[in-house]
């Protein structure tokens, strides 16, 4: 008799994966898994192991939380396909977050690890022409959101969108961009690729350019679910220093208005290349 976990009440899941023997044999399974895949993968970041797998959850036709166009429902329990029009109302809590950061509808503006456009859409209908760059490490995603996004928004602004490769970094670089965001990328980052995420951040901010990233707080660092981590700020800041030297914290901040994620408080680090 085999029996399925994933049936099981996702709350209870959490609880059985916070006892200390689970969790780590369930990161000892999920770091095999990763392995395995880096075999047949040898040049493949722990970035590209995520968007495989989520590649493959949706093509499965299973929702996501918030990628591809299958989602859930306000109650949080029937799965439905994202309309046009209830995609365009998605996440405006965090879309308000980020104007909060200092956004205005002049600045070119990174939205990196953009997804499926979900914050990206707000961004485009906001900023002038020309204005937003949405970065991601596939460009499946990206492909899915555009598919429910009106096409003359899409003619109007002209959108940049583009893999994360080091091409598309040099050429975001020489663009110049005044503001940068990341939301709900940094949680989905393990903790030796940190430095390299703030490496190709740092890659692109020069200038008076900031760089807000949303993040989900914790007093200690802990992989939560198998592409999930948690960080204090001091461990992300420590990745930082390492990564991108030349970059300097602005601030962090506590996000009350964007709830909590399982019980964890989402935070924000605002970011600037130091004088
Ligand atoms: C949970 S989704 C969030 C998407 C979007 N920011 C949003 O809030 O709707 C995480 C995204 O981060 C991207 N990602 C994962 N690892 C990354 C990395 N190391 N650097 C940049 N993007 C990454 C994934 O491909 C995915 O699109």
């Amino acid at each position: 008799m085999s029996i399925k976990i994933k049936k099981w009440p996702s709350r209870l899941k959490r609880k059985l994966r916070e006892l200390p023997l689970i969790e780590a044999i369930a990161n000892r399974i999920s770091d095999r898994r990763f392995r395995a895949w880096q075999a047949n993968n040898p040049d493949g970041t722990f970035g590209d192991y995520y968007a495989a797998k989520t590649i493959a959850h949706l093509e499965e036709g299973r929702s996501h939380y918030t990628l591809g166009q299958r989602g859930k429902a306000k109650d949080h329990k029937a799965e439905i396909d994202w309309t046009p029009d209830d995609f365009a109302t998605r996440a405006l809590d965090i879309w308000d977050a980020i104007l909060s950061f200092g956004l205005t509808p002049r600045m070119k503006c990174v939205d990196y690890g953009c997804g499926s456009l979900r914050l990206g859409q707000h961004a485009m209908r906001y900023l002038e022409a020309g204005k937003y760059c949405g970065m991601d490490v596939v460009d499946t995603f990206i492909n899915q959101g555009l598919e429910l996004i009106d096409p003359k928004l899409i003619a109007d602004k002209a959108p940049l969108l583009l893999t994360i490769t080091p091409e598309h970094l040099s050429q975001v670089a020489e663009w110049k961009p005044d503001f940068i965001f990341s939301s709900a990328v940094l949680q989905h980052v393990p903790p030796e690729e940190l430095p390299e995420y703030f490496r190709r951040l740092g890659s692109i901010m020069s200038g008076n350019c900031t760089a807000h990233i949303i993040y989900i707080a914790a007093s200690r660092m802990k992989r939560v679910k198998a592409l999930n981590w948690v960080y204090p700020l001091n461990q992300i800041l420590g990745a930082m220093a390492s990564g991108a030297p030349g970059l300097e914290l602005i601030e962090d901040r506590a996000m009350p208005t964007l709830g909590t994620v399982e019980g964890r408080k989402r935070r924000a680090i605002s970011i600037r290349a130091a004088a």
